[in-house]
């Protein structure tokens, strides 16, 4: 039987609440279509680092690169460890190492689920850009302290970076209704967000089915609130993908729904699947944290490596008990999380074996 081995971070906070909870649910829907998934723990976090003094070992990257996929919770405990060491430490290295450019984030309501908005018939696939941009880490401060301080933060914008993540997106957007929304700033960023507009331009023709609107981030930030049906896959850069993922996991239902996907289309290195959700400390422990966002996730982990059909058997689990109202407080219910995602591993126990 094909195996895939799972490198899984639980992190900080709710993270290993959520990967712990949602783990049989992928082996569950993996058995069932004839493969099987192992997975090897890590508790690499910020209780490590206080520990160790590095949020992963030095040779952290090297552990993981044999694997098949990682599946990450959440990383950062602002109270134990500055964010800023905390994502520089695990999470970015990890997406930087393996070039993991593309930052897939789908946002459309589950049936069942009612978000703020009055409209829910939207179905947004976000595209971020995963590596470089305003992200890069380029930068610094002098004079620190003093009147005279100076910090800078430039952002990197290469075109091997803008025209592969641009790629992708035309290559999505084929695949789905054919409508491609490329998102800048060019009108006050008049370098690196023109150069974008202009990468946009130069590759559109080679997608002659796909029709492609620029938009300002601010007006496609308001279009996700009140036209978001307008839209369909939307590309980004690192910092306004990971703005714009965030309204769409809030008009999907809020972050215990938005799951994502950090994928290197073109090396054979491990994907990382996580909820966009951080590790929640007001919440760490209580059992109140939402297992679906990680749930979807770990579809999209099954998806990529292969497995659409126990992809899809995660999905109708996750709609099969929706329905019954089984959710956590996040959206109006009372159950726990591991209640949440026990009910779907049954879901996807019962539901007609098929060997794809
Ligand atoms: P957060 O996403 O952890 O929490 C924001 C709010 O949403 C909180 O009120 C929390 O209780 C709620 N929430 C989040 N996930 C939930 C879930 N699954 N179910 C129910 N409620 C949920 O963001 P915050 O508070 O800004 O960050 C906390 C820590 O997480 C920080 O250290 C931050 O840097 C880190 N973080 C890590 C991310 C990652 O690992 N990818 C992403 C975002 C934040
Ligand atoms: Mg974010």
């Amino acid at each position: 039987m094909k195996t895939y081995d799972i490198a899984m971070i639980g992190g900080d906070g709710i993270g290993p609440e959520v990967i712990e909870s949602s783990w049989p649910i992928f082996q569950t829907a993996a058995k069932n279509h004839g493969v099987a998934l192992k997975s090897q723990s890590f508790e690499w976090s910020c209780d490590y680092y206080i520990k160790t003094g590095r949020m992963m070992p030095e040779d952290g990257i090297e552990i993981l690169r044999p694997f098949d996929a990682i599946l990450l919770g959440a990383v950062g405990w602002p109270a134990k460890v500055p964010d800023s060491v905390s994502l520089h430490g695990l999470l970015l290295p990890i997406r930087k190492a393996f070039d993991l450019y593309v930052n897939a984030r789908p946002h459309r309501l589950l049936p069942g689920i009612s978000g703020p908005l009055r409209k829910n018939d939207f179905d947004i696939l976000c595209i971020r850009e995963n590596t470089e941009g305003e992200y890069s880490g380029a930068g610094g401060r002098v004079h620190i302290g003093s009147p005279d301080e100076v910090a800078v933060e430039t952002s990197i914008f290469t075109r091997n970076g803008v025209e592969r993540i641009l790629r992708y997106a035309f290559e999505q957007a084929r695949k789905r209704s054919k409508r491609l929304a490329s998102v800048t700033k060019s009108n006050a960023q008049k370098h690196s967000m023109v150069f974008w507009d202009d990468v946009t331009r130069s590759l559109a023709p080679e997608y002659p089915d796909v029709q492609v609107t620029s938009y300002h981030i601010d007006a496609i930030a308001a279009r996700f609130i009140t036209h978001p049906e307008t839209l369909d896959v939307v590309v980004a850069s690192n910092l306004f993908g990971d703005i714009l993922t965030d309204i769409g996991a809030a008009i999907q239902g809020g972050l215990g729904f938005a799951a994502s996907a950090n994928v290197n289309p073109r090396g054979r290195v491990p994907s990382m699947f996580e909820p966009v959700h951080g590790s929640a400390p007001d919440i760490a422990g209580k059992g109140l944290a939402n297992p679906l966002a990680t749930i979807w996730s770990g579809a999209l982990m099954l998806e990529q490596l292969g497995q659409a059909d126990a992809a899809r058997s995660i999905m109708a689990a996750m709609e099969t008990v929706i329905k019954t109202g089984k959710l956590t407080p996040d959206c109006g219910g009372t159950a726990t999380t591991n209640e949440v995602a026990q009910a779907i591993a049954e879901a996807v126990e019962n539901q007609p074996v098929k060997w794809s």
